[in-house]
């Protein structure tokens, strides 16, 4: 069925015996773009089994040989980026230019994770036993990293191909498996990402996508008991995932609220150009996105109106025309954004602009004077509208920012440095940006959230570690 994209195990591209689809509604049209197969549960267990099997001789292969493959794929990836940025621009609206970046910033991390692997698990430990207190120089202990098994990936719709090569290729390094499960929004760039994977030459069944219906075969997956490693990225069904998963490793990342406080000293040209990127780049739909901006009194008025400024000069429009502001990703979560922005206006914020939304569009909308009773002074938007909160004291900014129930990242612009080494200190996230917006990137690095905002450490090192486990061989001696 030529119309209906096939899902990948084994090696092979197969239709689902379901007979059903899956339509992947476009954006911008809201009209079906493509369909992906809705796989069986039946389909599921075949898959895990496969899974299995195939990781049981990968982790048999030299480790400098899966680096090469993974070079391989990370090349072929780059050479294809054009054709899966086409697809992130029809599934889920992202603008043109950005969509080419994720593809290559995708390729980068691919490459950079089998350098990193090579040395991370090419080296283990050594012991001995006389450092402990009654123990001759008798036992000898050697350490190395031995992978999990079958890694499931669950990337979410925002970052499709990033946020899957972000778990594939540290799995794949490390000498696991991997079956993806691809967000429906996403899914025909996620296939195509796995092609270039396919192309790279990765033996039969080391790597399979499935696609399907959440409500059909999502808690079938993560409570598979073929799985051994779960890594998620998405909202906050990851908490439900962690309560119901088995006793294996889990890494989620969840969402947040990052706060940007911005102190009386702050470069507000430098906070205003960061308010823009970090809050209105893909439309605000980043887990890292500033969602509050926290401003001293003192110098609200002057931000508030650069931030109008810039405000105005983004363009609004269709991805395919690169424009900054693009279609959100669903009419739901344009109805939810719709929901936070009624809210605030009904309990008096100001409105730096007028709200507008057609379809799924809505235009840039920053809100001042926010208050806490208001909605979105909490809530996730995920979505091309920013609330400004005055504050009359630095406490009140760090107060706000640890009464959410998120923790992923947060930025703090000043000046002076030892308040922003204090205010980072203070702050209950995983990553403080000082004088930038925040962000998961460069990839390398550690990325982390606390509270809803997940468990787990990612970056690449981090998740090759997470994907291991430590196996010791003790050498006893007369
Ligand atoms: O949406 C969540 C992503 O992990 C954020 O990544 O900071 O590169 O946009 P980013």
């Amino acid at each position: 069925d030529g119309d209906v994209y096939k899902y990948y195990v084994d090696g092979e591209w197969k239709k689902s015996s379901s007979g059903k689809s899956v339509p992947i509604v476009n954006p911008t049209t809201r009209k079906t773009q493509y369909r992906v197969q809705a796989c069986s549960q039946e389909e599921v267990n075949k898959v895990m089994d496969l899974a299995k099997s195939a990781q049981k001789l990968w982790a048999k292969t030299p480790l400098w040989k899966r680096a090469e493959l993974l070079h391989k794929a990370a090349a072929i990836l780059k050479e294809h980026k054009a054709p899966i940025a086409e697809c992130l621009v029809k599934e889920i609206a992202k603008p043109a230019k950005d969509a080419v970046t994720e593809v290559v910033r995708s390729g980068d991390l691919v490459s950079y994770c089998a350098e990193e692997g090579v040395r991370i698990l090419g080296e283990g430990k050594f012991l001995v036993s006389d450092s402990f207190p009654g123990n001759e120089r008798t036992k000898y202990c050697l350490t190395s990293k031995i992978p999990l098994g079958v890694i499931l990936a669950i990337p979410p719709f925002n970052y499709p191909v990033n946020l899957a090569v972000s778990k594939i290729a540290p799995a794949l390094i490390a000498g696991n498996s991997i079956v993806l499960k691809p967000p429906t929004q996403g899914a025909v760039s996620a296939l195509h990402m796995v092609h270039c994977f396919h192309l790279a030459g990765f033996p039969r069944g080391l790597i399979n996508c499935v696609t399907g219906k959440g409500s059909e075969i999502g808690d079938f997956l993560t409570m598979h008991p073929g799985v051994n490693c779960i890594s998620f990225t998405g909202g906050d069904t990851g908490i439900g995932i962690s309560k119901k998963a088995g006793m294996i490793p889990l890494q989620m990342e969840l969402g947040g609220k990052d706060a940007c406080i911005v102190l009386e000293d702050a470069d507000l040209d430098l906070v205003a150009a960061n308010i823009i990127k970090g809050g209105f780049s893909y439309s605000g739909q980043r887990c890292t996105a500033v969602k509050v901006v926290l401003v001293m009194e003192s110098v609200a008025d002057a931000l508030v109106e650069k931030v109008k400024a810039k405000v105005a000069k983004l363009t609004v429009g269709a991805p395919e025309d690169d424009c900054d502001i693009t279609p959100v990703v669903s009419e739901s979560s344009a109805n939810y954004i719709e929901g936070l922005v009624l809210d605030a206006k009904e309990k008096g914020a100001t409105f730096c602009q007028e709200y507008k939304r057609e379809g799924n569009l809505i235009w840039p909308l920053l809100l001042d004077n926010v208050r806490p009773d208001m909605r979105i002074a909490w809530e996730e938007p995920f979505g091309p509208v920013l609330p400004v909160i005055r504050i009359n004291s630095v406490e009140e900014g760090i107060h706000h920012c640890n009464a959410s129930n998120f923790g992923l990242q947060g930025c703090v612009f000043t000046k002076d440095v030892n308040k922003a080494i204090m205010i980072s200190d203070a702050m209950e996230t995983g990553t403080v940006q000082i004088n930038s917006a925040p962000a998961r990137g460069p990839d390398h690095f550690p990325f982390q959230g606390i509270k809803d905002s997940g468990i787990g450490s990612q970056g690449i090192t981090n998740s090759i570690n997470m994907m291991t486990k430590v196996k010791t061989t003790v050498i006893n001696l007369p």
